[in-house]
């Protein structure tokens, strides 16, 4: 993870929305001599992110539980008053699937110009088979109008809702003998997922939920010990292809980690917002070998930013990951979290031209400067996001993206 294969001077040819070549400026002017060319001089070019964890759709931002938790109130407390996700469910219910998709289309956009260009996206503030089902196509619409790329996650089972509160197991019926079969047979999903927590659903419930999931052949990832601790182990049979959160984790959790694929998705911006203290332990997780990926878990309760540049600062200053490991963790180990790494996450031939552009002489000041936006272009399978006259230009048959003087190339 600490090595980021930095070519001094780079370019990268795009063919067809695909990357065709990379190497050295010099170098690749001899393959392509009529190439359009976007000069990256003192800048840096990197994968696209690859923010592997959001909640995006929802109808509003959620002030009075920001309010309260700044007057002392705990998340879980509040949440237990009626607030916290149960307080997002009215609004997507009564929202049509326009109005998410629209929501979830904006979010996508202050994505891509963050430097995002692939995302995943769960449903879970709709909670019965018609709010989960419309705001998985809110998913499939947004999708279809934003040419960077969409991983769908269906997340039920978030929380009970509140009319089935006195019989949990009910709604775990419901979405194992409705909305997954519903979801699977409409394509409308990718992915399962259950907040396996105090509050929401516990080991049992989240594995009859994975169950279903898998009956249904769609993959699973699990947010698990992000207020309690969980056994990952529990969920060893399901393979999933992605643990997130993690903030409880025990030595075994760990050494589990590092000796399979799943992925440990970290999202700190959540700490920083609920105002903790603690963080997920990213260097003991490195350290033994698991493979740690950074996302920013976009949603109105815990984590209402869009911002991988901003996640990558936290996750440098407050788990002490070291900027190259945090770019690591942004782009390739997401793409390995969506099982997209044939496609997307680094900058090689044969992968889809998806690359932010920064305005930094140095990868390092990308985590570095915070809470501003450095990223001077995003290429969305080989086209400049957002689009501007130089669009034509980059449909031609092949482009280069170029570096010289200072400037540094990523992968
Ligand atoms: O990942 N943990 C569960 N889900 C979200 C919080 C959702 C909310 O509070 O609305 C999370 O932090
Ligand atoms: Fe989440």
């Amino acid at each position: 993870m600490a090595d980021v294969g930095i070519i001094q001077d780079g370019a990268v040819l795009i063919e067809n929305g695909k990357i065709s070549a990379i190497g050295t400026t010099d170098e690749l002017r001899k393959h392509s001599t009529n190439a359009a060319e976007i000069d990256c001089r003192d800048k840096v070019v990197l994968p696209g992110f690859v923010d592997s964890h959001t909640h995006p759709v929802f109808a509003n931002p959620r002030l009075i539980d920001f309010e309260k938790r700044i007057a002392g109130a705990h998340y879980e407390k509040i949440a237990a008053a009626g607030g916290g996700i149960r307080s997002s469910i009215r609004d997507v219910r009564e929202s049509s699937q326009e109005q998410l998709a629209s929501h979830v289309l904006s979010a996508l956009h202050e994505m891509a110009a963050l430097g995002t260009t692939t995302v995943e996206a769960k449903s879970g503030y709709g909670l019965d088979a018609v709010s989960e089902l419309k705001s998985l196509q809110a998913i499939r619409q947004a999708a279809g109008d934003w040419p960077g790329t969409l991983v769908s996650t269906l997340l039920a089972a978030h929380v009970v809702p509140p009319e089935h509160r006195d019989d949990p197991d009910k709604y775990i019926r419901i979405v194992c003998d409705a909305i997954i079969p519903a979801a699977a047979r409409e394509g409308l999903a990718d992915y399962v997922d259950a907040f396996c927590e105090r509050g929401a659903f516990t080991a049992e419930q989240s594995q009859n939920i994975l169950h279903a999931a898998v009956a249904h052949n769609l993959k699973t990832r699990i947010h698990i010990g992000q207020l309690t601790h969980t056994a990952l182990e529990d969920f060893a049979e399901f393979h999933p292809a992605s643990v997130d959160h993690l903030d409880h984790l025990t030595d075994a959790d760990i050494a589990w980690l590092a000796k399979h694929d799943t992925i440990a998705t970290l999202l700190p911006a959540a700490n920083y917002f609920l105002g903790l203290k603690e963080f997920p332990p990213a260097r003991k997780l490195i350290d033994a070998g698991a493979a740690v990926a950074l996302a920013t878990d976009y949603n109105p309760g815990t984590s209402p930013t869009t911002s991988m540049p901003f996640v990558l600062s936290v996750a440098c200053t407050h788990m002490k990951m070291s900027p190259a490991e945090a770019i690591t963790a942004a782009t390739v180990n997401g793409a390995c979290a969506l099982s997209l790494q044939s496609k997307k996450g680094s900058l090689e031939p044969g992968k889809d031209a998806d690359i932010a552009i920064f305005d930094a002489e140095d990868y390092r000041e990308i985590p570095y400067w915070f809470a501003v936006n450095r990223c001077y272009k995003t290429l969305l399978g080989g086209v400049v996001f957002p689009s501007e006259g130089t669009s034509s230009l980059l449909r031609s048959a092949a482009t280069i993206a170029r570096a010289a003087g200072n400037s540094r190339f990523a992968w």
